[in-house]
């Protein structure tokens, strides 16, 4: 194996989380991180990750920091090893990696962090590989990470294992940046790390829950149903399907005892709802973790907003809309 010098360069890439829509909850048995289900998000600006990378001879074991703390992801060591497999070489490497944002609490950290990560180990290995490469690559470490490598309305499909390595699942873009005008508000309720992994929350649930085969059967229906509403920019029906498929992957999760709503979570879904019976197209969604995040069009983003904020236990509001996807800073 060669261990070449222009491998050594420090490359930096830039990601933003992304929300799901239609929600991905579910991994397939086997091996290489596979969904059960098909998924579509929406990529946002005003929350990023950015991953600096450098393969270092010098270095006798990879050296991670997340947001100035040394940290061991094993999920982060296999996507180095793909990487220095698909480069022939053998150089640990040193990641920095900083979130503008709650980290791990349920914001999608992971799915930027990933993404940000792919795209700068592949490219500070000098590896040449297009956005879906790149993005099977996120994805065998978190799946949502995906989605990240693409900017605006982005789908991925459930995938199987085929024994192969060569057996590639990319998310792709369903709908650019503008394709509908939309803020979504991010409610932060916590600071702290989320109680539960979503990694060990999606074992648990297909353990344990009573409702995972009715959730395997119906996802794929809602995601269907959901990108003709995108496609056919019908805001409301929109809202609507993603808080169903919100509800549905929360309620199959919470037959298993896996709970991620909290008060302030469920008082600021209040009042989405008071928002709406008043007048206001407000929906929300939650992921894995406390917080709420409310799309709305843009012109009722500042009314919406302020009544979000007043909410008991809402931290602050972050205010995002339709982004890019990684790229690269030099
Ligand atoms: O890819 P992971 O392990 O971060 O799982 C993401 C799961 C959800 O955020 C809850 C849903 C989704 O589709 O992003």
């Amino acid at each position: 194996m060669s261990e070449r010098r222009d491998c050594e360069q420090v490359v930096t890439a830039v990601a933003h989380p992304n929300i799901a829509l239609a929600k991905y909850w579910g991994k397939r048995a086997g091996q290489g991180n596979f969904p059960a289900v098909p998924s579509l998000s929406v990529t946002l600006s005003g929350m990023s990750t950015t991953t600096h990378v450098q393969f270092d001879r010098t270095l006798a074991a990879d050296s991670v920091m997340i947001n100035g703390e040394a940290q061991y992801d094993s999920r982060v060591v296999a996507l180095l090893d793909r990487v220095r497999a698909a480069a022939e070489f053998r150089l640990f490497a040193r990641v920095v990696s900083v979130n503008d944002f709650p980290t791990a609490s349920g914001l999608a950290s992971s799915a930027s962090g990933f993404a940000a990560l792919a795209l700068a180990a592949t490219h500070a290995a000098t590896l040449e590989w297009d956005a879906a490469r790149i993005s099977d690559l996120a994805r065998r470490s978190s799946a949502s990470a995906a989605r990240s490598i693409f900017g605006g309305f982005v789908e991925l499909d459930a995938g199987q294992e085929s024994g192969d390595e060569r057996n590639m699942l990319a998310a792709k873009q369903v709908a650019p940046i503008d394709y509908l005008p939309l803020t979504v508000l991010v409610c932060v309720t916590t600071e702290q790390k989320k109680s539960i992994g979503s990694t060990d929350a999606m074992t648990k649930t297909a353990q344990k829950s009573p409702f995972y085969d009715a959730w395997l059967r119906d996802a794929p229906a809602i995601h269907a149903s959901l990108k003709s509403a995108l496609l056919a920019r019908d805001r409301q029906l929109l809202g609507e399907l993603t808080e169903a498929s919100t509800w549905a992957m929360h309620a199959t999760a919470m037959a298993a005892g896996i709970v991620y709503l909290r008060s302030a979570t469920i008082d600021a879904i209040e009042c989405v709802r008071s928002l709406r019976a008043s007048g206001t197209a407000a929906y929300m969604t939650m992921d894995a973790g406390p917080h709420v995040k409310v799309f709305t069009a843009p012109e009722d983003a500042p009314r919406v907003k302020r009544e979000l904020a007043a909410v008991n236990g809402v931290l602050r509001v972050i205010e995002t809309q339709p982004g890019e996807g990684a790229r690269n800073l030099l």
